[in-house]
């Protein structure tokens, strides 16, 4: 019988790959038998991240390049098609904050750092178009590719604080939806844009922001566990389970959905 979840032998190409969770979806991808393309700027934690992935029996290999330099992503696209011959996914998992970019409770929304802003919609946004831009082209030629990107619990609500990271998000949203009606028009259904929408998990970024040292929340992570019905932050492996479905040929009719992994913060209004 045919299984819809199988991804041996697919080339899923990860940016972000040695992140928190694209860096352990890429490993569970690698452990599922996919011959994952680690895609980051530092090259010791790719060549780690290519040889635990390699144990899992992965044909794994690694690119260096910024998700915003786009020389080196048609480089790493050229390497990639030479080794591989060809794209199956694309998994935009690069992303991040700056401090600049928020509005602590002690400060307005005009002490913003613009600049800061900027860096943070070109890493969020830019750094999610430009990879699409320059890997897609082998989806365009092939008639079939999936896109999967992240998207927040920032990005269709209000949450205090991280205001250029939600614009981005938000942007992200969009992207996923207009690229989703773009590949399909264009190219045929052969070519799927979705996204997940991760709610809150620990990572080095927001760590210092929800737990205290000793590991108790601080006043924000009990804000935010009290409005998700769960009651807990998620773990890495918590997303493995959608990445694999948006990958897979189990999600053939699916396109354009932001989907929540979130236990239940986005349909919770907290009362
Ligand atoms: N952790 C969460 O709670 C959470 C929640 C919602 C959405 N997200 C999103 O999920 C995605 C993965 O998040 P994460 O928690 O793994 O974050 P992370 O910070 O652990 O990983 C992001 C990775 O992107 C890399 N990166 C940053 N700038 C880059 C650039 N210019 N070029 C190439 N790589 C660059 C970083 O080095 C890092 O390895 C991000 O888009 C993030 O915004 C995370």
């Amino acid at each position: 019988m045919e299984n819809l979840f199988d991804i041996k032998g697919k080339v899923i190409v990860v940016t972000g790959s040695t992140g928190v969770l694209a860096g352990a979806a890429a490993q569970y991808l690698a452990k599922e038998g996919a011959n994952v393309v680690f895609l980051g700027r530092r090259e010791e934690k790719l060549r780690e991240a290519v040889s635990l992935a390699k144990e899992a029996g992965s044909d794994a290999m690694y690119c260096v390049c910024d998700v915003l330099d786009k020389a080196a992503l048609e480089k790493a696209n050229e390497e990639i098609l030479a080794h591989y011959g060809k794209i199956d996914v694309l998994i935009n998992g690069a992303g991040g904050n700056m401090p600049g970019a928020t509005v602590p409770p002690d400060k307005t929304v005009f002490d913003i750092d613009f600049s800061q802003w900027q860096a943070v919609m070109n890493l969020n946004l830019g750094g999610t178009i430009l990879p699409i831009l320059v890997f897609g082209k082998a989806f365009e030629h092939q008639k079939k590719g999936v896109i999967i990107n992240f998207s927040s619990m920032s990005s269709t609500q209000a949450l205090t604080r991280v205001m250029g990271y939600g614009n981005a998000k938000a942007g992200v949203d969009n992207l996923t939806r207009w690229l989703a009606v773009e590949f399909a028009k264009k190219f045929g259904c052969g070519i799927r844009v979705n996204a997940l929408a991760p709610g809150f998990f620990i990572s080095e970024q927001n760590r210092a922001l929800l737990t205290n040292p000793d590991g108790s929340y601080t006043a924000r992570g009990n804000d935010v566990i009290k409005k998700t019905p769960f009651g807990k932050f998620g773990v890495a492996r918590d997303i493995f389970g959608t990445i694999h479905f948006l990958a897979s040929d189990a999600s053939e009719f699916l396109t354009g959905a932001i989907i929540p992994v979130d236990g239940g913060f986005s349909c919770y209004t907290g009362v």
